[in-house]
Protein backbone atom coordinates (compact mmCIF):
# COMPACT_ATOMS: atom_id res chain seq x y z
CA UNK A 1 0.00 0.00 0.00
CA UNK A 2 1.34 3.24 -0.85
CA UNK A 3 0.71 5.07 2.21
CA UNK A 4 1.32 8.99 1.01
CA UNK A 5 -0.98 8.27 -1.57
CA UNK A 6 -3.84 6.95 0.33
CA UNK A 7 -3.58 9.60 3.11
CA UNK A 8 -3.35 12.11 0.35
CA UNK A 9 -7.12 10.83 -1.50
CA UNK A 10 -8.31 10.67 2.34
CA UNK A 11 -7.82 14.01 3.54
CA UNK A 12 -9.28 15.46 0.13
CA UNK A 13 -12.02 13.00 1.06
CA UNK A 14 -12.47 13.85 4.81
CA UNK A 15 -11.45 17.98 4.57
CA UNK A 16 -8.51 16.79 7.27
CA UNK A 17 -5.57 18.74 7.94
CA UNK A 18 -2.06 16.73 8.73
CA UNK A 19 -0.14 19.01 12.08
CA UNK A 20 2.68 17.53 12.83
CA UNK A 21 5.75 17.94 15.38
CA UNK A 22 9.27 18.28 14.35
CA UNK A 23 9.66 15.58 16.76
CA UNK A 24 7.75 13.02 14.30
CA UNK A 25 9.78 10.45 11.93
CA UNK A 26 10.98 12.33 8.88
CA UNK A 27 8.15 10.59 6.47
CA UNK A 28 5.48 11.87 8.92
CA UNK A 29 7.36 15.24 8.65
CA UNK A 30 7.01 15.64 4.55
CA UNK A 31 3.49 15.37 4.16
CA UNK A 32 2.52 17.38 6.89
CA UNK A 33 0.09 20.89 6.14
CA UNK A 34 1.67 22.14 9.17
CA UNK A 35 4.64 21.66 10.34
CA UNK A 36 6.04 22.91 13.71
CA UNK A 37 6.52 23.81 17.46
CA UNK A 38 3.86 23.92 20.43
CA UNK A 39 3.66 27.41 19.58
CA UNK A 40 3.04 27.38 15.50
CA UNK A 41 0.69 23.56 15.95
CA UNK A 42 -1.67 25.65 18.59
CA UNK A 43 -1.86 28.57 16.14
CA UNK A 44 -1.99 26.60 12.91
CA UNK A 45 -5.16 24.21 15.64
CA UNK A 46 -6.71 27.41 16.57
CA UNK A 47 -7.35 29.29 12.88
CA UNK A 48 -7.81 26.01 10.81
CA UNK A 49 -10.87 25.50 8.68
CA UNK A 50 -10.92 21.77 8.02
CA UNK A 51 -12.92 19.31 9.47
CA UNK A 52 -11.02 16.79 10.95
CA UNK A 53 -7.42 17.15 12.70
CA UNK A 54 -5.10 14.41 12.65
CA UNK A 55 -2.35 15.41 14.67
CA UNK A 56 1.18 13.73 14.12
CA UNK A 57 2.37 14.58 17.81
CA UNK A 58 1.25 13.39 21.15
CA UNK A 59 -1.40 13.46 23.42
CA UNK A 60 -1.62 16.91 25.12
CA UNK A 61 -0.69 18.54 21.80
CA UNK A 62 -4.32 16.70 20.19
CA UNK A 63 -6.12 17.54 23.37
CA UNK A 64 -4.96 21.21 22.62
CA UNK A 65 -6.37 20.90 19.14
CA UNK A 66 -9.74 19.74 20.33
CA UNK A 67 -10.05 22.69 23.50
CA UNK A 68 -9.62 24.93 20.23
CA UNK A 69 -12.09 22.88 18.34
CA UNK A 70 -14.60 21.38 20.71
CA UNK A 71 -16.83 20.86 17.68
CA UNK A 72 -13.92 19.06 15.19
CA UNK A 73 -13.14 15.26 15.31
CA UNK A 74 -9.31 15.23 16.34
CA UNK A 75 -7.24 12.49 15.78
CA UNK A 76 -4.40 11.09 17.27
CA UNK A 77 -2.84 7.82 15.44
CA UNK A 78 -1.54 6.23 18.34
CA UNK A 79 -3.82 7.39 21.41
CA UNK A 80 -0.79 5.68 24.20
CA UNK A 81 1.60 8.72 22.45
CA UNK A 82 1.77 10.53 25.87
CA UNK A 83 4.42 12.76 27.42
CA UNK A 84 6.81 12.13 30.38
CA UNK A 85 6.82 15.98 31.48
CA UNK A 86 3.11 15.89 31.12
CA UNK A 87 2.51 12.44 33.17
CA UNK A 88 5.01 14.20 36.03
CA UNK A 89 2.42 16.38 36.91
CA UNK A 90 -0.66 15.08 37.98
CA UNK A 91 -4.12 17.37 38.72
CA UNK A 92 -4.66 15.75 41.65
CA UNK A 93 -1.33 16.38 43.36
CA UNK A 94 -0.99 19.60 41.46
CA UNK A 95 -4.37 21.13 42.72
CA UNK A 96 -3.03 20.58 46.60
CA UNK A 97 0.30 22.42 45.49
CA UNK A 98 -1.60 25.42 44.32
CA UNK A 99 -3.83 25.57 47.15
CA UNK A 100 -0.80 26.69 49.90
CA UNK A 101 0.08 29.23 47.62
CA UNK A 102 -3.66 31.51 46.65
CA UNK A 103 -1.34 34.75 45.79
CA UNK A 104 0.43 33.22 43.07
CA UNK A 105 -0.92 32.77 39.63
CA UNK A 106 0.01 29.69 37.64
CA UNK A 107 1.85 29.91 34.23
CA UNK A 108 1.98 25.94 32.60
CA UNK A 109 4.03 24.89 29.92
CA UNK A 110 1.81 23.73 26.98
CA UNK A 111 3.71 19.81 27.78
CA UNK A 112 0.73 19.46 30.26
CA UNK A 113 -2.82 17.44 30.27
CA UNK A 114 -6.12 19.47 29.90
CA UNK A 115 -6.80 18.83 33.74
CA UNK A 116 -3.42 20.87 34.61
CA UNK A 117 -4.47 23.17 32.36
CA UNK A 118 -8.04 23.73 33.74
CA UNK A 119 -5.59 24.91 36.90
CA UNK A 120 -3.74 27.01 34.81
CA UNK A 121 -3.83 30.84 34.56
CA UNK A 122 -2.05 31.11 31.27
CA UNK A 123 -0.50 28.68 29.28
CA UNK A 124 3.29 29.28 27.39
CA UNK A 125 5.37 27.46 25.01
CA UNK A 126 9.50 27.05 24.83
CA UNK A 127 8.62 29.97 21.92
CA UNK A 128 6.94 32.68 24.19
CA UNK A 129 8.20 31.26 27.91
CA UNK A 130 10.22 34.25 28.81
CA UNK A 131 8.36 37.42 27.45
CA UNK A 132 4.66 36.17 28.71
CA UNK A 133 6.66 35.79 32.39
CA UNK A 134 8.38 39.24 31.19
CA UNK A 135 4.82 40.84 30.41
CA UNK A 136 3.64 40.27 34.47
CA UNK A 137 4.76 42.79 37.26
CA UNK A 138 8.12 41.70 38.61
CA UNK A 139 6.46 41.48 41.78
CA UNK A 140 4.08 39.45 40.83
CA UNK A 141 4.11 35.46 42.46
CA UNK A 142 4.26 33.21 40.11
CA UNK A 143 4.13 29.12 39.94
CA UNK A 144 5.59 27.51 36.97
CA UNK A 145 4.29 23.90 35.62
CA UNK A 146 5.46 21.26 35.12
CA UNK A 147 9.01 21.70 33.84
CA UNK A 148 11.51 22.94 36.33
CA UNK A 149 14.17 23.29 33.66
CA UNK A 150 12.19 25.40 31.51
CA UNK A 151 11.43 27.17 34.76
CA UNK A 152 14.46 27.26 35.74
CA UNK A 153 16.06 28.93 32.62
CA UNK A 154 13.07 31.42 32.99
CA UNK A 155 13.86 32.44 36.56
CA UNK A 156 17.77 33.00 35.40
CA UNK A 157 17.21 34.81 32.42
CA UNK A 158 14.73 37.08 33.98
CA UNK A 159 15.75 37.48 37.58
CA UNK A 160 12.25 35.82 38.71
CA UNK A 161 12.08 33.49 41.18
CA UNK A 162 9.08 31.68 40.40
CA UNK A 163 7.96 27.92 42.20
CA UNK A 164 8.75 25.44 40.09
CA UNK A 165 6.90 21.85 39.94
CA UNK A 166 9.16 19.23 40.13
CA UNK A 167 8.59 17.95 36.43
CA UNK A 168 11.54 17.11 33.90
CA UNK A 169 11.30 15.75 30.12
CA UNK A 170 12.73 12.22 30.13
CA UNK A 171 14.57 12.88 26.66
CA UNK A 172 16.05 16.52 27.01
CA UNK A 173 16.71 15.86 30.94
CA UNK A 174 18.84 12.93 30.35
CA UNK A 175 21.76 14.38 28.24
CA UNK A 176 24.69 15.23 30.08
CA UNK A 177 27.30 17.71 29.87
CA UNK A 178 29.89 14.98 29.93
CA UNK A 179 28.19 14.04 26.71
CA UNK A 180 28.11 17.22 25.34
CA UNK A 181 31.92 18.52 26.15
CA UNK A 182 33.42 15.56 24.75
CA UNK A 183 31.46 16.17 21.62
CA UNK A 184 32.57 19.77 21.66
CA UNK A 185 36.15 18.47 21.97
CA UNK A 186 35.72 16.29 18.84
CA UNK A 187 34.12 19.45 16.71
CA UNK A 188 35.56 22.86 18.38
CA UNK A 189 34.27 24.90 15.47
CA UNK A 190 31.03 23.32 15.96
CA UNK A 191 27.96 26.08 17.62
CA UNK A 192 26.01 24.29 20.54
CA UNK A 193 22.39 24.66 20.61
CA UNK A 194 19.66 23.53 22.98
CA UNK A 195 16.35 23.15 24.09
CA UNK A 196 15.29 24.47 27.35
CA UNK A 197 14.05 21.12 28.35
CA UNK A 198 17.81 20.52 29.13
CA UNK A 199 19.18 21.08 32.71
CA UNK A 200 20.79 24.33 33.72
CA UNK A 201 24.49 23.02 33.35
CA UNK A 202 24.26 21.92 29.64
CA UNK A 203 22.04 25.00 28.94
CA UNK A 204 24.97 26.84 30.20
CA UNK A 205 26.88 25.54 27.80
CA UNK A 206 25.18 26.14 24.62
CA UNK A 207 25.76 29.23 22.27
CA UNK A 208 22.28 29.48 22.07
CA UNK A 209 19.09 28.14 24.24
CA UNK A 210 15.44 28.01 22.57
CA UNK A 211 12.32 26.38 21.29
CA UNK A 212 12.39 24.10 17.72
CA UNK A 213 11.35 26.80 16.30
CA UNK A 214 14.11 28.89 17.28
CA UNK A 215 16.86 26.46 17.03
CA UNK A 216 15.82 25.71 13.34
CA UNK A 217 15.80 29.39 12.65
CA UNK A 218 19.18 30.32 14.29
CA UNK A 219 20.75 27.30 12.08
CA UNK A 220 19.10 29.47 8.50
CA UNK A 221 20.29 32.39 10.04
CA UNK A 222 23.63 32.03 10.92
CA UNK A 223 26.85 31.09 8.72
CA UNK A 224 28.16 28.21 10.82
CA UNK A 225 29.27 25.12 9.18
CA UNK A 226 28.40 22.64 12.21
CA UNK A 227 25.90 22.66 14.97
CA UNK A 228 25.85 20.22 17.88
CA UNK A 229 22.45 19.73 19.16
CA UNK A 230 21.08 19.13 22.24
CA UNK A 231 17.28 18.05 21.49
CA UNK A 232 15.65 15.53 20.11
CA UNK A 233 16.53 13.73 16.54
CA UNK A 234 13.42 14.79 14.97
CA UNK A 235 14.44 18.38 14.73
CA UNK A 236 17.82 17.38 12.66
CA UNK A 237 15.52 16.37 9.38
CA UNK A 238 14.02 19.72 8.85
CA UNK A 239 17.51 21.37 9.54
CA UNK A 240 19.32 19.15 7.38
CA UNK A 241 16.98 20.16 4.60
CA UNK A 242 16.44 23.95 5.16
CA UNK A 243 20.38 24.07 5.26
CA UNK A 244 21.86 20.73 3.05
CA UNK A 245 25.49 22.25 3.01
CA UNK A 246 25.74 22.50 6.99
CA UNK A 247 26.43 19.23 9.15
CA UNK A 248 24.26 18.48 12.75
CA UNK A 249 25.49 16.52 15.12
CA UNK A 250 22.74 15.52 17.86
CA UNK A 251 24.40 15.36 21.74
CA UNK A 252 24.54 11.50 22.60
CA UNK A 253 22.59 10.70 25.83
CA UNK A 254 26.25 8.94 26.68
CA UNK A 255 29.04 7.12 24.19
CA UNK A 256 27.86 4.64 23.58
CA UNK A 257 24.37 5.47 22.08
CA UNK A 258 22.74 8.40 20.44
CA UNK A 259 18.75 7.27 21.51
CA UNK A 260 17.56 10.78 21.59
CA UNK A 261 14.06 9.92 19.78
CA UNK A 262 11.01 10.47 22.20
CA UNK A 263 9.47 7.56 22.45
CA UNK A 264 6.04 9.09 22.37
CA UNK A 265 6.65 11.14 19.19
CA UNK A 266 7.58 8.03 17.52
CA UNK A 267 4.88 5.46 18.46
CA UNK A 268 3.16 7.40 15.30
CA UNK A 269 3.81 5.82 12.13
CA UNK A 270 2.70 6.46 8.77
CA UNK A 271 0.53 3.63 8.67
CA UNK A 272 -1.34 4.21 11.54
CA UNK A 273 -1.96 7.50 10.96
CA UNK A 274 -3.28 6.13 7.23
CA UNK A 275 -5.82 3.96 9.61
CA UNK A 276 -6.50 6.53 11.95
CA UNK A 277 -8.04 8.67 9.23
CA UNK A 278 -9.52 6.11 7.32
CA UNK A 279 -11.49 4.96 10.72
CA UNK A 280 -11.48 8.87 11.94
CA UNK A 281 -10.21 6.53 15.54
CA UNK A 282 -8.36 7.27 17.82
CA UNK A 283 -10.35 10.13 18.29
CA UNK A 284 -9.60 12.86 21.12
CA UNK A 285 -12.53 13.42 23.64
CA UNK A 286 -12.77 15.59 26.86
CA UNK A 287 -15.35 16.41 29.25
CA UNK A 288 -17.47 19.75 27.65
CA UNK A 289 -16.47 21.84 31.28
CA UNK A 290 -12.89 20.58 31.45
CA UNK A 291 -12.29 22.21 27.70
CA UNK A 292 -13.96 25.12 28.41
CA UNK A 293 -12.00 25.57 31.79
CA UNK A 294 -8.82 24.22 29.77
CA UNK A 295 -9.25 26.93 26.35
CA UNK A 296 -9.53 30.27 28.54
CA UNK A 297 -5.14 30.22 29.16
CA UNK A 298 -4.66 28.96 26.05
CA UNK A 299 -6.84 31.69 24.41
CA UNK A 300 -4.71 34.06 26.85
CA UNK A 301 -1.56 32.57 25.28
CA UNK A 302 -2.37 32.96 21.99
CA UNK A 303 -3.69 36.60 22.63
CA UNK A 304 -0.37 37.84 24.83
CA UNK A 305 1.89 36.01 21.64
CA UNK A 306 0.09 38.19 18.91
CA UNK A 307 0.35 41.30 21.42
CA UNK A 308 3.64 40.85 21.55
CA UNK A 309 4.48 40.11 17.81
CA UNK A 310 5.39 36.74 18.70
CA UNK A 311 2.60 35.06 16.41
P1 LIG B 1 8.67 22.86 21.28
O1 LIG B 1 8.49 22.20 19.99
O2 LIG B 1 7.55 23.78 21.55
O3 LIG B 1 9.99 23.52 21.39
O4 LIG B 1 8.57 21.73 22.41
C1 LIG B 1 9.45 20.68 22.46
C2 LIG B 1 8.84 19.45 22.99
O5 LIG B 1 9.40 18.74 23.79
C3 LIG B 1 7.54 19.07 22.52
O6 LIG B 1 7.11 17.96 23.20
FE1 LIG C 1 7.24 14.96 26.26
FE2 LIG C 1 9.86 15.23 26.12
FE3 LIG C 1 8.64 13.67 24.39
FE4 LIG C 1 8.33 16.33 24.25
S1 LIG C 1 10.22 15.20 23.91
S2 LIG C 1 6.72 14.78 24.10
S3 LIG C 1 8.39 16.88 26.41
S4 LIG C 1 8.73 13.34 26.61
Amino acid sequence: MNYVEEIAKLKKEKNAIILAHYYQIPEIQDIADYLGDSLGLAQAAANTQADVIVFAGVHFMAEMAKILNPNKKVLLPDLDAGCSLADSCPPESFSKFREKYPDHIVLSYINCSAGIKELSDVIVTSGNAIQIVESFPRDQKIIFAPDKNLGGYINQVTGRNMLLWDGTCEVHDQLTTEALINLKKLNPDAQVIAHPECDGPVLALADMVGSTTAMLKYTQQTNFKKYIVASETGILHEMQKCSPEKQFLVVPKDETCSCNDCPYMKMNTLEKLYLALKNESPEISLDQKVMERAKTPIVKMLAISKQLGLI
